[in-house]
């Protein structure tokens, strides 16, 4: 019998050596402290590959984006502040664990950001949740705010901000300003965002530096339209109403 090549290993986590990966599943390196990309596994870029799939239904785009927004969450609350706890365990030993230090909040941007509140309930129980209505110009792209509605007492929370697609920047740096607005400091705000281009985390951490970001996938870039490529097309559109 024929051997595989070696070039086809595809089991496991490391399913492919770097150098093998064809170029669109490689996230798109970065450098900022800030940045945080979700490990690269097989589970990830398969979940990635069928909801950027044109042919993929509106049935099977919420269940599988909802996957990956659970991912997000997960790895988001690595980002919050702990303390150490000690308890007993049912077997009289002494357990030197942790516990979440302060209040949190989930803040979405409308519409798709709300897509993925209920990962973030699903993850924390009773948690508030706030929104910002933001509609980026479908011509210019330019983002415009309508509407907001955030917990009275969101400057002593850690906000999670919720937005599937992070293009420009322009909606999420909006969304900042609002809530620096509100008292919430930069390094309080932990941004959780499905598909990020380069030009969105590089406007964005220049210009909040202490602000952590925690995304699935760095794309290629933007095209003409802004769109981010390659994208997965209007998320809140094939989420909401396809
Ligand atoms: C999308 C997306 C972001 C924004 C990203 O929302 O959900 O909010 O565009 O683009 P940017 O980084 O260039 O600002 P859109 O305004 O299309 O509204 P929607 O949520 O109703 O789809
Ligand atoms: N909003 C989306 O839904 N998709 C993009 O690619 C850019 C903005």
């Amino acid at each position: 019998a024929s051997k595989p090549a070696a070039t086809t290993q595809c089991v496991g986590p490391n399913y492919r050596t770097e150098s093998q990966k064809p170029t669109a599943t490689v996230s798109t390196p970065v450098d900022y402290e800030t940045v945080t990309v979700l490990p690269q596994t097989p589970q990830l870029i398969a979940l990635l590959s069928i909801i950027r799939d044109k042919k993929t239904d509106r049935g099977d785009f919420i269940f599988y984006s909802n996957r990956i927004i659970r991912l997000l969450v997960e790895e988001g609350l690595n980002h919050l502040p702990t303390v150490e706890r000690s308890v007993t365990t049912p077997v009289g030993r002494p357990y030197a664990g942790l516990q979440f230090e302060g209040k949190i909040c989930g803040v979405s941007i409308m519409r798709a950001g709300e897509a993925m509140e209920q990962g973030l309930r699903d993850c924390c129980r009773s948690v508030r949740i706030g929104k910002i209505l933001i509609q980026r110009d479908e011509e210019s792209a330019q983002p415009k705010l309508f509407y907001d509605k955030l917990p009275e007492d969101i400057a002593s929370r850690w906000v999670m901000l919720l937005d599937p697609m992070f293009a420009t920047g322009g909606s999420a740096i909006m969304a900042v300003e609002v809530l620096k607005s509100r008292g919430v400091p930069e390094e309080r705000i932990v941004f959780l965002n499905l598909i990020a281009s380069p030009e969105g985390v590089g406007n964005f951490a220049k210009k909040f530096p202490k602000l952590r970001v925690v995304t699935a996938f760095i794309d290629e870039g933007l095209d003409e339209k802004n769109y981010i490529v390659p994208g997965l097309g209007d998320f809140g559109d094939r989420y909401y109403t396809m």
